[in-house]
């Protein structure tokens, strides 16, 4: 398979030239000006238009057993959203139950990808619990799976939630091992007491969401896992961060000497706490934890990604249906009549709306459409949040991440032209509903290789289902 990218301009993390690249059995063989036609390969012409790294994700979920029900994509539905978007890597979290052996779920995980998936893709390990053998575990993960991520949650109480004695521990194995721990951070005791008193106050619907999990829980998330960073010495990286605060946490951390990483991620950038606010549960739509906060939140995320303080931008892609599952909270769904035809149940319930936003397709286009064409980030930034720096931090560099000779040919031909509207009834995500559902954008992925492979032409699928592999990680030294 031989691929000659004609006459684009390529955009990396540090610069931007005209050249030509030639990709030969999966791999960037050649850059170049006016590189000589090799016999056999076919030619795309990117005249006028960018060439970009494949985009890494560094935060999804395809399968997630979470909050009663299953989120919507598999490997099938979710690869080729991706990569009509633009991203050619995901990063999944592995989210087992407290109650699950670590090493059989990292395999359950695998298997849910293994064949299907047509973007390459890892895990990050989630961590839910740390008893006798856990450690054991962790250890077999890392050196026999190829996974050298954590993922530890400080929210979600009695499901995927961490208790101090079981983060002290992940955190210190870490440390040792030169794995990065990756962390949801609000303060789960503070969430379930906040939700009992709204809902004991009949505050039911979705708009009570970010009530229940303010600011303040989310910055002491991230105060509390700097502390426990501190102590053990462990490399962390902050999943999904929402607000000026918790941004401040964590840069105060790093002035202590905390190696921690910033990720934010495209609801934030492009959404607001007025989503979630909208009448007729059309918030439930935009429930997602950290929940959406107020518009200035927003742009100091912007501010962030240009001057570097934030480090990666993901979309904690957790695609649930509106019309069957976000309806989980709704008043109809817990309300019955009894034998006096009195109504019994309560009226809604926030807490079980689940929580996500399916957003893997459009990360790209809003980034590219809300950040670069309106002058907030360069084209540089662009590819260093929404590539180069996943790439970098979870050891993935540079075979991913990088448009080099010897790099994986993952490739996007970006047309910075093209304009068009997101909506559900044309994404090739699972999910019934889509949060941007409307929304004007410029750009879009023309043409994306993985491996060399198109699977992407003209912004149409070409691709090949399960033509996807697991990306063996190891340590970095
Ligand atoms: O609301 C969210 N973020 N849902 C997915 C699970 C998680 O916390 O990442
Ligand atoms: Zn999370
Ligand atoms: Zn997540």
């Amino acid at each position: 398979m031989i691929l000659l990218i004609k006459n684009g301009t390529i955009v990396t993390a540090e610069a931007q030239f005209v050249a030509d690249i030639i990709c030969r059995d999966g791999v960037i063989a050649q850059i170049g000006e006016r590189l000589t036609v090799p016999t056999g390969a076919e030619i795309i012409d990117a005249t006028g238009k960018y060439i970009f790294p494949g985009f890494i994700d560094p935060h999804v979920h395809i399968y997630l057993p979470f909050m009663g029900t299953f989120s919507k994509d598999d490997y099938i539905t979710g690869s080729k959203a991706a990569l009509m978007g633009g991203t050619t890597t995901l990063i999944e979290m592995c989210c087992p139950s407290c109650k699950d052996d670590p090493l059989e779920a990292i395999r359950l995980w695998k298997s849910k990808a293994a064949g299907i998936s047509s973007c390459d893709y890892t895990f990050h390990m989630g961590v839910t619990q740390f008893g006798e053998g856990t450690a054991e575990a962790l250890r077999k993960i890392v050196s026999e799976e190829g996974i050298t991520s954590f993922k530890v949650f400080l929210a979600y109480k009695g499901a995927f939630g961490m208790e101090d004695y079981g983060l002290y521990q992940t955190l210190a194995l870490a440390s040792e091992l030169g794995v990065v721990v990756t962390a949801h951070c609000e303060n789960a005791e503070l969430i379930a007491e906040t939700q009992k008193r709204l809902l004991a106050e009949g505050k039911t619907g979705p708009e009570w969401h970010e009530p229940s999990r303010p600011i303040a829980v989310e910055t002491e998330g991230c105060h509390h896992l700097m502390t426990f960073a501190e102590m053990t010495g462990a490399e962390v990286y902050v999943v999904h961060t929402s607000c000026i605060p918790a941004v401040e946490a964590i840069t105060a951390a790093r002035k202590r000497g905390v190696k921690a990483w910033i990720e934010t991620v495209v609801p934030y950038l492009t959404l607001d706490s007025s989503d979630a606010e909208l009448p007729d549960f059309e918030g439930a739509k935009y429930i997602m934890s950290p929940p959406l906060r107020a518009k200035e939140h927003g742009e100091f995320l912007w501010k962030c990604l240009a001057d570097g303080t934030l480090n990666t931008v993901g979309t904690d892609h957790a695609p649930f249906d509106f019309s069957t599952q976000k309806t989980m909270g709704h008043p109809s769904a817990d309300h019955c009549v009894d034998a006096n035809s009195k109504l019994t149940g309560t009226p809604g319930n926030f807490s079980l709306i689940p929580n996500g936003i399916p957003s893997i397709e459009e990360r790209v286009k809003l980034l590219y459409t809300e950040g670069v064409c309106q002058g907030r980030i360069d084209l540089q930034t662009l590819v260093r949040c929404a590539s180069t720096q996943a790439a970098k931090i979870f050891g993935l560099y540079p075979r991913k991440g990088a448009i080099a000779v010897g790099s994986d040919a993952d490739l996007v031909v970006w047309d910075p032209q093209w304009t068009g509207t997101i909506s559900a009834t044309t994404h090739s995500m699972a999910t019934d509903y889509s949060a941007f559902e409307g929304r004007a954008v410029q750009g879009r992925a023309e043409v994306v290789t993985v491996r060399g492979k198109v699977m992407v032409r003209d912004g149409n699928w070409v691709g090949e289902t399960g033509w996807g592999t697991f990306l063996r990680r190891e340590l970095k030294t």
